[in-house]
């Protein structure tokens, strides 16, 4: 087995055998859980058909409900749909993890290599169903949203787990948490403003957000199970550098504050702010059972003294956050 790019240690080889060691179970929960593309709903079954001889009619109703999405949840809404729309991204980072894909083979029948595969073709239809959604709304400037797409998966993402299996697998498990949040509480917001078509699409998605973080946190709970100390100091590494959202680089390059403004009307309205962050953690420590693991290392114990007061820490940051006062809004028609 070859690693670059990796200074290797023995540890680092031990983590490669327990990621190894775990296939088992990512093919029970692909078996057990996943659907086929047979057995899946695709964007088309909640989208106006060219086809329809009332197909004006319905594009006119679906304008009419998302007439009073306000403007700022329609923003959260875009930044999500091209957070999702960089998904080559999502799977060359996953197949980039040491230990997923030693056969470097994209059509492997290995479980990880299978599990990247149907996790990301899953993930390819949120894009889809939203970008088409917004389309049709005739409410959004869709080349510069289409700008930001390419400008995204053009500089690429960083989420810094730095080929590392196990920091892959703490971040996969936060931010499909994080996703399912954001596309929960738009949909409430959606709604609320009398777009029930559009709350429908956001559930669906977030539906699917909480599979995939269900399959994350039942992976990293195994390593957890096998390798409790090199599980904590992953986690304890990733917490430190803070899990940055996937779509961070997608103004690299330009002078646009476009993610800077979505990031803080996601905050200002609700949709994922830093009691969500606060509450991930929270959560993620409570899944895995921090306080329960025993017979640690120095390290381990260590780790897990930080793990167990991380979220209340974040909790009072979260109290002290000002909401911003004012958020500019990017990616809409000019009215
Ligand atoms: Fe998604
Ligand atoms: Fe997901």
């Amino acid at each position: 087995m070859t690693f670059k790019n990796l200074n290797i240690t023995m540890a680092f080889e031990e983590k490669i055998e327990v990621i190894l060691s775990i296939e088992q179970h990512v093919g029970q929960f692909i078996d057990g859980k996943m659907k086929d593309p047979e057995d899946s709903w695709q964007p088309s079954d909640f989208l106006p058909d060219f086809s329809d001889l009332d197909f004006v009619e319905k594009v006119k109703v679906l304008q009419e409900s998302i007439a009073n999405v306000p403007d700022s949840v329609l923003v959260s809404l875009i930044g999500n749909m091209i957070t999702e729309e960089a998904l080559p991204s999502y799977q060359t980072f996953f197949n980039l993890l040491e230990g997923i894909n030693d056969e470097r083979n994209v059509a492997s029948t290995r479980a990880w290599a299978r599990w990247s595969r149907l996790w990301t073709a899953e993930e390819n239809r949120h894009g889809d169903l939203l970008n088409k959604y917004l389309y049709l709304s005739g409410r959004v400037d869709m080349n510069a949203v289409e700008k930001s797409i390419q400008r995204l998966l053009h500089n690429g993402i960083d989420l810094q787990t730095m080929g590392d299996p196990y920091h892959g697998l703490v971040y996969t498990s936060f931010q499909e948490r994080a996703t399912k949040i954001s596309h929960v509480n738009t949909g409430k917001l959606a709604y609320k403003s009398g777009d029930a078509a559009l709350a429908k699409i956001c559930n669906i998605i977030a539906g699917e957000e909480a599979l995939h973080e269900k399959a994350y946190k039942f992976f990293m709970g195994k390593i957890f199970e096998s390798d409790p100390n090199g599980g904590l100091s992953a986690f304890v590494t990733m917490m430190k550098k803070k899990i940055v959202m996937p779509a961070s680089l997608m103004d690299l390059g330009t002078k646009k504050k476009q993610y800077l403004n979505y990031f803080n009307i996601t905050q200002k309205i609700g949709i994922y702010t830093s009691h969500d962050y606060a509450s991930i953690i929270d959560h993620l420590v409570k899944f895995w059972g921090i306080d329960q693991l025993r017979s640690l290392s120095d390290d381990g114990n260590r780790a897990q003294d930080f793990l167990l007061t991380l979220a209340d820490r974040y909790y009072r940051l979260a109290e002290r956050v000002q909401d911003p006062s004012e958020v500019q809004l990017v990616w809409l028609k000019k009215s």
